[in-house]
């Protein structure tokens, strides 16, 4: 081979930079389809889309990159394993060779499975059926089964497929946190359940008109620091953020006119989302070093904006009048306290999307527990609706009155999503742990958003978290910016503490 080292690291970045324009089209087709595209126009879609992907695909799985890897690897361009050049060329491994170990076929019978699931799962759903749904989903259990043998694991299938969302994380490494996060989550929720103090919630259920909800949405989001001459905020049915490229980072909501919160929080959610995306580092696009960590991490900026700061009394004491002033009618003669109480609203529910802060953990552990049990074989698939049930139960203290309400919810596993729900709890463990290091590093936190002032916080993650991209896989990202691996006990505190003062245990 007579191209020099630093060459042949020009080629990649240039080969892995094309692909991720072809993603970016891929993506930008995707939001398209997702917020104004006419409905009949879903069948040449998915025929452009797909069209896309397999190219990407192709290109990612040329022979030539497993080549040209193979001898970066040998060169001192690897001698940092923290410098953009060995982040690029780990990062880049570690994808191929999943990439180039899964056959086609199996990637078209899982795509071809899961789509027809779908439609399945959503009439067994709406008939709350779960046979009719059970043999596909002991399909899809199966497919998966042959992907995690197709990747490799030493321990778990499972680990296989979570390595897919949480890149590193496996069932022992989470299953440990998660352990120790649900013995005491367990009593919190009991307790807060059996503490004779609610909030109004109806309070957040009068008019709230939607243009000014779209209004009030958007000031919030451009004040936690989502830069709006770089993205945009649209109406979907099932809301999400799609960075699509430098400059062009897209956030979606959905509006209910009875309800204050749910376009609101969701904003400032996908807010956080795409404040991660904005804050990655644009030189380094295209590239590992220029993407976002994990889902897990991801979901941890969500979070942080959504709960952490815009749930708590501080960012109200300054957004409340506000509040009051564009929804005259629902709220001139609302106290701030049950206001805040009413936002901060506990109580146990079926449905996981519309738990709060506190239960919300207990949805996630419970599908936690039994994707891990069907996967490994220990639960027959014909039983997981009583498993489900039990442990509802022993949770929530409340029994799933049908399988609609209880393991046929989710979208999830019907599209072959085994190893994804974990990544939501991680995303709300990883989102404490930082945001009490951040508050230990800028102490006057609290008073800045009583003042209406977030772009510390915003720095803060932009330099900690954002602009490292892949350099540092979530476990050592954790661990790097906190000091500390990850555990359950910063969020532990924090919901303690809040809850406690709320619910008074
Ligand atoms: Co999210």
């Amino acid at each position: 081979m007579s191209n020099s080292h630093e060459e042949l690291y020009k080629e990649l970045l240039e080969r892995l930079k094309e692909i991720s324009i072809i993603g970016a089209c891929e993506g930008l087709l995707g939001w398209d389809e997702r917020t104004y595209m006419p409905r009949a126009g879903s069948k040449s879609r998915a025929d452009q889309i797909s069209y896309l992907a397999g190219m990407a695909h192709k290109k990612f799985t040329d022979p030539k990159i497993g080549e040209i890897l193979s001898e970066l690897e040998k060169s001192p361009l690897m001698n940092d394993p923290l410098s953009d050049s060995a982040v690029n060329i780990r990062e880049t491994r570690y994808s191929y060779d999943k990439s180039v170990k899964i056959p086609q076929k199996l990637v078209e019978e899982i795509s071809h499975t899961t789509t027809m699931a779908q439609g399945i799962w959503a009439e067994a759903r709406k008939e709350s059926n779960y046979p009719k749904f059970l043999p596909w989903l002991e399909k899809i259990i199966k497919l998966e089964l042959d992907l995690a043998g197709c990747l490799g694991y030493k321990k778990e299938a499972y680990d296989a497929l979570l390595d897919n969302y949480e890149p590193g994380a496996t069932h022992e490494s989470v299953g440990k946190v998660f352990e120790d996060f649900r013995k005491e989550l367990v009593d919190l929720a009991a307790a807060i359940m059996n503490s004779k103090k609610r909030a109004d919630i109806s309070i957040l259920e009068r008019e709230y008109p939607v243009d000014r909800q779209a209004m009030f949405g958007q000031s919030g989001s451009a004040a936690i620091g989502f830069d709006f001459h770089a993205g945009r905020l649209d109406v979907t049915t099932h809301p999400f953020c799609s960075g699509i490229a430098p400059g062009d980072t897209r956030i979606t909501t959905r509006y209910n006119p009875h309800h204050f919160g749910q376009a609101f929080f969701g904003i400032l959610h996908e807010s956080g989302h795409g404040i991660y995306d904005q804050g990655l580092d644009d030189a380094h696009h295209g590239t590992p070093r220029g993407n976002s960590v994990s889902l897990g991490i991801h979901e941890s900026q969500s979070r942080m904006w959504e709960n952490l700061v815009g749930r708590s009394k501080a960012f109200w004491k300054h957004f409340f009048p506000r509040a009051q002033q564009m929804f005259p009618e629902a709220l001139s003669n609302v106290k701030f306290e049950d206001f805040y109480f009413a936002i901060n609203d506990v109580r146990p529910s079926f449905i996981r999307v519309e738990a709060d802060e506190v239960t919300y953990n207990l949805h996630i552990l419970l599908r936690f527990e039994i994707e891990f049990a069907f996967l490994k074989g220990d639960l027959a698939v014909k039983d997981i609706p009583g498993a489900w049930n039990e442990k509802f139960k022993k949770y929530f203290g409340l029994m799933p009155k049908n399988d609609a309400e209880g393991c046929l919810q989710d979208v999830h596993w019907s599209a072959g999503y085994i190893g994804y729900f974990p990544t939501y709890t991680l995303g709300n463990l990883y989102s404490a742990q930082f945001f009490a290091k951040a508050k230990e590093e800028i102490k006057d936190l609290e008073h800045q958003y009583e003042i209406g002032k977030y772009d510390t916080l915003k720095t803060w993650l932009n330099k900690n978290i954002h602009t490292h991209g892949k350099r540092y896989r979530a476990e050592n990202l954790v661990q790097v910016v906190t000091g500390k691996p990850l555990s359950h006990k910063p969020l532990m505190i924090y919901l303690k503490t809040k809850y406690g003062e709320l619910y008074g245990v």
